[in-house]
């Protein structure tokens, strides 16, 4: 989000890191102008406490320790927990392999981060939630003030009259955690629709399908030697880049790229988290829909499932605002060239201090947040 005041936009993660959580958090950390208030961890992708272990490494790599990371809920609200290594790899980063961090995991707990932090700063943090809403479900029970004192919320969440990525119907981050998101949704309802959440769901996020040439690129940025991650390449190869977050990242996307081949969607990777990211960032455009949303948790067939009312059928006030188009080219040029110019900064041999990535979308609406109106 661009800052419409003095000083950088503070964003307030809440994660589950995760391969394309890797990619968010990078991505945020080559954005000079964002200010990352803190990280909360909620289990998703993996258990809560490594994905809190996996958020610190990153921090270290990419230079950046000191940035509060703190855990959350480990299971989710009413359901047993359900992880996915499978997918993101067994410690939830793909390939990747990074060290032990240095700082420790704060002995705050994620609620208590997102009360005190949005409460210190009324009106100045946006939210970005990119994994289940377990946290913030519990956030809001104790403090129902929150959505009015957030500057913003985008979540990566659902799927909208789209096919899931869990079940035929259900997206995962909802899917983990029903009941979190119906609360979550619920909580915002007959909000002002500058205050409702930016909702990135599967229709949209799908969209920034990264692809081996999107490697090749990043690491070309990152003045690094030339990457390749390629479908004939045997699985689980690792990347022998000369540069560390280029290789990092590279590690985790190719462990990514396996699983859609896997489930025939062909050797790319789904960077749903990212895009939000730069949803969050006001990097990237976007057009939304106000709706009213609701998460079905009852039915054995359909729990988990995103329904979104955009008719009024209901008649009850919207709660959201769904992201409904975006611009998937802008979204790479922006993610490969703010996170290839970090790279470079960080390990590249000419480092430089150009951090504006150059991008050259003709709807790019620069400093356009999600406080402002729907689009
Ligand atoms: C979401 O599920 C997770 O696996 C990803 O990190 C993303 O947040 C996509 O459905
Ligand atoms: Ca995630």
């Amino acid at each position: 989000m661009g800052s419409t005041g003095p000083g950088p936009a503070r964003i307030l993660m809440d994660i589950d890191t995760g391969i394309d959580d890797a990619w968010e958090l990078v991505y945020l950390l080559s954005r000079p102008e964002i200010h990352i208030q803190a990280i909360t961890c909620t289990a998703g992708n993996v258990g809560a406490r490594q994905v809190a272990l996996n958020s610190l490494a990153l921090l270290e790599l990419c230079g950046r320790p000191g940035i509060e990371v703190a855990m959350g809920a480990e299971v989710p609200l009413q359901i047993p927990l359900v992880t996915t290594e499978e997918t993101h790899g067994p410690q939830g980063i793909g390939y990747a392999v990074l060290p032990l961090a240095q700082q420790e995991i704060s002995s705050r707990h994620a609620v208590d981060v997102w009360i005190e932090e949005v409460r210190a700063h009324p009106g100045e943090i946006t939210g970005l939630i990119t994994g289940p809403l377990t946290n913030f479900a519990l956030a809001l029970r104790r403090d129902p003030e929150l959505p009015r004192l957030l500057k913003g919320l985008v979540i990566m969440g659902g799927c909208f009259y789209y096919q899931g990525n869990t079940t035929p119907t259900a997206e995962w981050n909802v899917s983990v955690d029903p009941h979190a998101a119906k609360e979550v949704f619920a909580a915002y309802t007959g909000l002002p629709e500058h205050q409702l959440p930016v909702v990135c769901a599967l229709e949209t996020t799908e969209r920034i399908e990264f692809c081996p040439d999107h490697v090749a690129e990043l690491a070309r940025i990152a003045g690094a030697a030339p990457e390749q991650v390629l479908p004939q390449q045997p699985e689980g190869m690792r990347s022998t880049s000369d540069n560390p977050l280029v290789a990092a990242l590279s590690d985790s996307i190719r462990c990514y790229m396996e699983f859609h081949r896997l489930y025939d969607q062909g050797y790319i990777a789904h960077m749903h988290d990212a895009f939000a990211a730069a949803v969050a960032a006001g990097r990237t455009p976007y057009r939304t829909r106000l709706a009213s949303v609701d998460v079905e948790v009852d039915s054995a067939l359909l729990i988990g499932t995103t329904v979104a009312d955009y008719r009024g059928l209901w008649g009850k006030a919207p709660n959201a605002r769904i992201v409904v188009d975006n611009d998937p080219q802008q979204c790479f040029t922006e993610l490969l060239n703010s996170i290839g110019t970090l790279a470079r900064n960080l390990y590249g041999e000419s480092k430089s201090t150009d951090t504006e990535p150059k991008t050259d979308s003709s709807l790019r609406r620069p400093g356009a947040g999600v406080s402002g109106t729907a689009r």
